[in-house]
């Protein structure tokens, strides 16, 4: 199926790894101009060269810490100045963060800027264009709400969620789609660090009806979707890609 995403340009967030990355190769094998950001400058590049060698479109690579004040000044800047203009944003960058019930303040913080405030800023630094425009796709990837014990990342993400469907009523309008993507338990870094390989499929068996955890490529492929013009009628949802992990119908 083409996705008619030929030619349009991106930002990812946490480009260098996991989700972020198989988004980025995901939009670069369909001919998208990605601005791929994230920390790590060696898998970055591995990346830029993976993508090269396989036939994509080269992206533009951006080191940058996205805890800093100033990032989602400096990504938006530098990313307009690469391609001129965006018309996906994919917020991704974030951090399981498990926490005692009386988490320690600094973690709590942490968590809203690097899971919430980044996000809503980098995303408020490119709106003006895209309102300008009257074009654009905004995908926040979220995370489970349902979780049993006390996770920040997890609170901040569902706080995107809230925001992510105000803004769609408001931005619609103007021919701009917000929308975002709920994992499940997908095997990366970032949900390998919590279970043993027994763990894993323990908890599998038990919990996903699909019968194991997630890959990468199985968010790309939503991701994809969603910000295409092929989801040109969607917009203030929550798509879950989960291997049908979630307890409830709604
Ligand atoms: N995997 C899952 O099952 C799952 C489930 C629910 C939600 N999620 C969410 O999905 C998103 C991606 O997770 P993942 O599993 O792909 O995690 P991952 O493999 O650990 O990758 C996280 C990405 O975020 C970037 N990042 C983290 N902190 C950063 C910072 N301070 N500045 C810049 N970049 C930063 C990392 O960049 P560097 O490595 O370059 O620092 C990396 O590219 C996260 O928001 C996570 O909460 C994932």
């Amino acid at each position: 199926m083409d996705l008619y995403l030929n030619g349009q340009t991106a930002v990812v967030t946490g480009a260098s790894r996991g989700l972020g990355r198989a988004i980025t190769k995901e939009l670069a094998a369909e001919r998208v101009k990605v601005f791929a950001t994230g920390r790590n400058e060696d898998l970055l590049d591995s990346l830029k060269t993976e993508i090269r060698e396989t036939g994509g479109t080269e992206p533009v690579i951006f080191v940058q810490d996205f805890v800093a004040a100033d990032a989602p000044e400096k990504i938006a800047a530098a990313a307009l100045s690469s391609f001129g203009y965006i018309d996906i944003l994919v917020n991704n960058a974030g951090r399981s963060r498990p926490l005692d019930v009386i988490g320690a303040e600094e973690e709590w913080a942490a968590s809203m800027t690097l899971d919430f405030d980044r996000h809503r800023q980098l995303t408020q630094q490119l709106l003006p264009q895209f309102m300008e425009r009257r074009h654009g796709a905004i995908l926040n990837i979220t995370s489970t709400y349902e979780l049993r014990s006390v996770n920040a990342s997890a609170v901040a993400k569902a706080g995107i969620v809230v925001w992510s469907k105000q803004l769609s009523g408001q931005l619609g309008r103007y021919g701009i789609r917000v929308n975002s993507l709920q994992p499940g338990l997908i095997d990366t870094e970032n949900i390998r660090r919590f279970f043993t390989d027994e763990q894993r499929k323990a908890y599998a068996e038990r919990e996903i009806p699909l019968g194991d955890f997630g890959e990468a490529q199985d968010i790309a492929n939503m991701a994809a979707f969603l910000v295409s013009p092929r989801a040109k009628y969607i917009t203030g949802t929550v798509a879950v890609v989960d291997g049908g992990g979630r307890h409830y119908a709604f």
